[in-house]
């Protein structure tokens, strides 16, 4: 029997213990964690990430703010606002939706985030400390992965775990995240023998046959097929990919689902835990912006 891993459901279960997380630091401090939102232009896929942000922060008692500029907004201009929420104390996390319009100069604009409210974890000092084994934050989606594999108890130290992907966003991270040696979730949920394929791999089937467990991470509508897998592999789709025939992974369910132990669907697999973790990580910047009430490593 092929076992489903229910993304909505885990991530539930985390929202409602951040919620009592946040709570219990807003009593303590008086001080609400917020989450500013930067959304340009109109990409309708855009607006509704955001919007699920919103109703998820809104949902775990974490204040959001949204700052909507017109699609052709120049990079000064952008810059500025990035500059006025890193100077604002009452904003913790910043979130710059991806991906920007193509005249803006997205790494200039990331870079330009403060660490301390880098809550994608995306500035090259997190992306450091984060191969360092020393996180600031944790990446969202990866992080994501990870608590829906504690939950189900699908431990990847020793296995033969394969990223299909190698974006800054999720591939790269991910991989960086299983190879370390205690975790953020425990060495049972790192320690994994790791390998990276992407668009110049010579020969993807061979690789995957290989896996113990695929982590499909590339933006291909359905690109890995039951065929590919090794029987009793587990497989984790990132993607989410909009479609004629609605939203699908990276991974065509219906072939893998016949040889997999376990898998993820789309909708309903990570794209929630993503949401959570983002909140997780805003409680976080608060917490760390709050003197003493915890220190870094
Ligand atoms: N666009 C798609 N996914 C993400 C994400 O995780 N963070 C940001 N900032 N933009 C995205």
């Amino acid at each position: 029997m092929t076992i489903i891993l229910d993304g909505k459901k885990t991530a539930a279960e985390l929202r409602a213990r951040l919620a009592q997380q946040v709570a219990d630091f807003e009593a303590a401090r008086r001080i609400r964690p917020c989450l500013a939102a930067v959304l340009i232009g109109d990409d309708p896929a855009s607006h509704v990430y955001v919007k699920n942000k919103q109703t998820a922060c809104q949902s775990a008692g974490i204040a959001s703010r949204l700052v909507r500029l017109a699609v052709d907004v120049t990079q000064t201009e952008l810059m500025r606002e990035i500059d006025n929420l890193n100077a604002d104390p009452l904003v913790h996390g910043i979130l710059v939706q991806l991906p920007l319009p193509r005249h803006l100069n997205t790494q200039e604009i990331l870079d330009a985030v403060d660490p301390h409210k880098d809550v994608d974890c995306f500035h090259p000092e997190n992306v450091g400390r984060l191969v360092q084994e020393r996180p600031r934050f944790l990446p969202c989606t990866p992080h994501g992965v990870l608590q829906i594999l504690r939950a189900y108890q699908l431990k990847t130290a020793g296995k033969h775990v394969v990223v299909v992907g190698r974006s800054e966003i999720v591939g790269k991270p991910m991989a960086a995240l299983l190879v370390q040696k205690h975790g953020p979730l425990g060495p049972d949920y790192s320690n994994a023998t790791v390998t990276i394929c992407h668009s110049r791999s010579a020969d993807l089937t061979q690789v995957l046959r290989q896996a113990d467990m695929v982590i499909a991470a590339v933006g291909q509508p359905q690109m890995i097929r039951g065929e590919q897998l090794r029987p009793g592999a587990i497989v984790i789709d990132v993607g989410i990919n909009r479609t004629d025939n609605g939203l699908v992974g990276d991974v065509d369910f219906a072939s893998c689902q016949q040889i997999a132990a376990a898998i993820t669907p789309v909708p309903g697999g990570i794209g929630p835990l993503t949401v959570a973790m983002l909140l997780e990580n805003t409680l976080r910047a608060a917490q760390l912006q709050t003197a003493d009430y915890m220190t870094e490593k």
